[in-house]
């Protein structure tokens, strides 16, 4: 290596369906990126079953991590620091990453970085992008649709988050109810493309709201009455997907545009604002042209991931290790994988959307 000082980070991806493990530089180039997912397996269940998914990440991460080695040109011993997922997510999956990142960095002898996957989505854009801090982030993924102000590294205030379902969920259950296949997201975009957006009148729950929030639940119920009234054929498949994508767009949209007054009086008039998409759901290119419209029209920079590196990967776990490495060192070995891992942990008080929050605080 020509700089001494670059670090070269493995990062481990278990958190639900996709074994992924990436070896990125600390300059910022992914050597390589490994996603094994478990799509095959899964989609005869229509979605993700935890225990089928813990198994089969136990039984795909070894070959990941050497064909990961293989691809970048590396060996096992050229690793400075291993990152892996340590939640939120599904409990099995987060276990079996935790317990390979932590041997593999004991038995190296170097750095183990148990890494928060939604802080892997909300600083790809610093991987990719070359962005710098603050930025407005919208998160959406299978299982988070959060808005959060993104104001240095470990500096986070959620802004918004869904009442209820994300919007990759409801991806997922509309392509499940036409019956295209698992996962959704990706199936009502190829579908929608030859359909009328405008064909069926969908519900947008808490469009035009002064509450900052999402809602897709009752989106989801009407969506499946909707179907459940018409006759399914090529083309009401068509419309139905193009439907239901234009409207998740517009309550993105416009959830989006409330929170960047919100942010814009969080940074001052004098910053730039600078508004990043993450998440698999954010590999959508019909959601993509809509935000950066948005954007454009609030005088914001708008800034997407490429398209493979939205969804669930290694090198954002990688990237976010680097940098949660540099601002508080290592993890110890103790750490303990948490199902429940909250970007912002005073969340609930900032932004209440339920009134009893538990003793462990807010979910996610
Ligand atoms: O970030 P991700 O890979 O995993 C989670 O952390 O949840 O996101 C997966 C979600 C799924 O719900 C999937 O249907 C959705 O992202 N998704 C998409 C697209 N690609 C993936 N949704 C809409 N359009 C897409 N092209
Ligand atoms: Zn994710």
């Amino acid at each position: 290596m020509q700089n001494t000082n670059q670090k070269i980070i493995m990062g481990i991806e278990t958190s639900c369906d996709d074994t992924a493990v990436s070896i990125i530089s600390s300059n910022k180039e992914i050597l390589s990126n490994v996603i094994i997912n478990q799509n095959s397996d899964l989609a005869k269940y229509g979605g993700v079953v935890p225990e089928v998914a813990a198994r089969a990440h136990l039984a795909h991460i070894e070959n990941a991590v050497k064909e990961s080695l293989k691809i970048s040109q590396l060996k096992i011993n050229n690793m400075d620091i291993i990152a892996a997922t340590g939640g939120p997510g599904l409990i099995g999956g987060v276990i079996v990453g935790t317990v390979f990142g932590k041997s593999l960095a004991m038995s190296l002898n170097v750095p183990y970085v148990a890494v928060n996957h939604l802080e892997g989505h909300a600083l790809t854009a610093r991987l990719t992008n070359n962005i710098k801090y603050p930025y407005l982030l919208l998160l959406v993924s299978g299982g988070h649709t959060q808005i959060i102000a993104v104001l240095k590294y470990g500096k986070y205030i959620r802004l918004s988050t869904t009442l209820d379902d994300a919007a990759g969920e409801t991806f997922d259950k509309a392509a499940k109810i036409l019956g295209i296949g698992f996962p959704g997201g990706p199936q009502i975009e190829k579908t929608a493309l030859n359909g009328d957006p405008n064909s069926f009148k969908l519900p947008k729950p808490m469009y035009k709201s002064k509450n900052p929030n999402f809602s897709f639940s009752g989106l989801k119920t009407a969506f499946s009455q909707t179907v459940s009234k018409n006759k399914l054929t090529e083309t009401s498949i068509q419309n139905l997907s193009a439907s239901i994508q234009k409207t998740i767009s517009e309550c993105l949209v416009d959830r989006t545009r409330i929170s960047l007054k919100s942010f814009k009086e969080i940074i001052g008039p004098d910053l730039q604002t600078q508004l990043v998409v993450a998440g698999g759901v954010a590999s959508n290119t019909f959601i993509r042209q809509a935000l950066e419209k948005l954007a454009i029209e609030n005088d914001a920079v708008f800034i997407a991931p490429p398209i493979n590196l939205c969804t669930d990967n290694g090198a954002m776990i990688a990237w976010a290790g680097y940098e949660k490495y540099n601002f508080e060192g290592e993890t110890d070995l103790n750490f303990k994988p948490r199902p429940r891992w909250p970007l912002d942990p005073d969340a609930h008080i900032s932004n209440p959307i339920i009134k009893n929050v538990g003793k462990k605080g807010v979910k996610a």
